[in-house]
């Protein structure tokens, strides 16, 4: 079943929202060569605890950490470690919080010092294709609508977007329905409503679509090892517009 929300909730996602927002751009300043993805988790903890929230992924389903840190190859679900930030990597940070019971959860790949022209690219074609994704999220339209525009316009600039993993509705879990593929047909799946919130996060590699689960149980990885970007915006289908609500 797919929860509408009324405006009192709106009202408490758009604040535990914007702080993982804040704790985004808090962390993007952080991002250099040689800090430790653990580094970025400890302060990720603070400035969550700081304002009043805790991690909506710490425990989920048994992950392990508060964060997620994706380096190069890894597209999602990275355990932050003591693995050190190179130049040329690119690192999405994935931050999910639970404020007052509802969730917020916000996503972006940045760049580590200087990056190839080809993960630069892989990294703007994946944020216009979150944004195209937004623009079709609107009242009267349906999931497809939004799953077709990332697909189609990722595909014709020659990479591919990741099949295993999808956005997602949000409220007071992190997973609600209804699904949000990165790929699919227009007019098809959910109708979209005024009250919905939704996770829209496309996840697209390099390389082949494929993927896989290394031994720690989360850690997703290219098939093929070359790198992947994520970008993840929740936002809030109103009757006159739709608000990104993971904005500072
Ligand atoms: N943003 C990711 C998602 O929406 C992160 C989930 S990490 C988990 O699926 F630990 F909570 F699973
Ligand atoms: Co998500």
């Amino acid at each position: 079943m797919i929860m509408l929300k009324s405006r009192d909730e709106i009202a408490i996602l758009r604040i535990g929202n914007r702080i993982a927002a804040e704790i985004l751009n808090v962390l993007s300043k952080e991002v250099k060569v040689g800090v430790t993805t653990l580094e970025l988790e400890k302060i990720a903890e603070c400035e969550i605890k700081k304002r009043g929230a805790i991690s909506a992924f710490k425990g989920y389903n048994g992950y392990p950490a508060s964060i997620c840190t994706s380096v190069n190859e890894v597209v999602v679900h990275g355990i932050p470690s003591y693995r050190k930030l190179e130049e040329g990597d690119i690192i999405s940070l994935d931050i999910g919080v639970n404020y007052k019971g509802y969730c917020g959860d916000v996503s972006e790949t940045f760049a580590v010092g200087k990056i190839n022209e080809k993960k630069r690219k892989l990294m703007d074609v994946t944020k216009k294709a979150l944004y195209l994704g937004i623009n079709e999220a609107k009242d009267g339209n349906r999931v497809g609508d939004i799953s077709n525009a990332v697909q189609t316009f990722v595909e014709s600039n020659g990479f591919s977007v990741v099949r295993d993993f999808v956005g997602h509705g949000i409220g007071k879990s992190v997973h609600e329905e209804p699904q949000v593929p990165n790929f699919g047909k227009k007019e098809q799946g959910p109708r979209l409503k005024p009250g919905m919130v939704l996770a829209i996060e496309p996840m697209v590699n390099l390389g082949c679509l494929d993927v896989e689960i290394l031994k720690d149980g989360w850690t997703a990885v290219t098939k093929d090892k070359l790198p992947s970007a994520h970008f993840e915006h929740t936002v809030v289908i109103l009757e006159d517009k739709t608000e990104i609500l993971t904005q500072i």
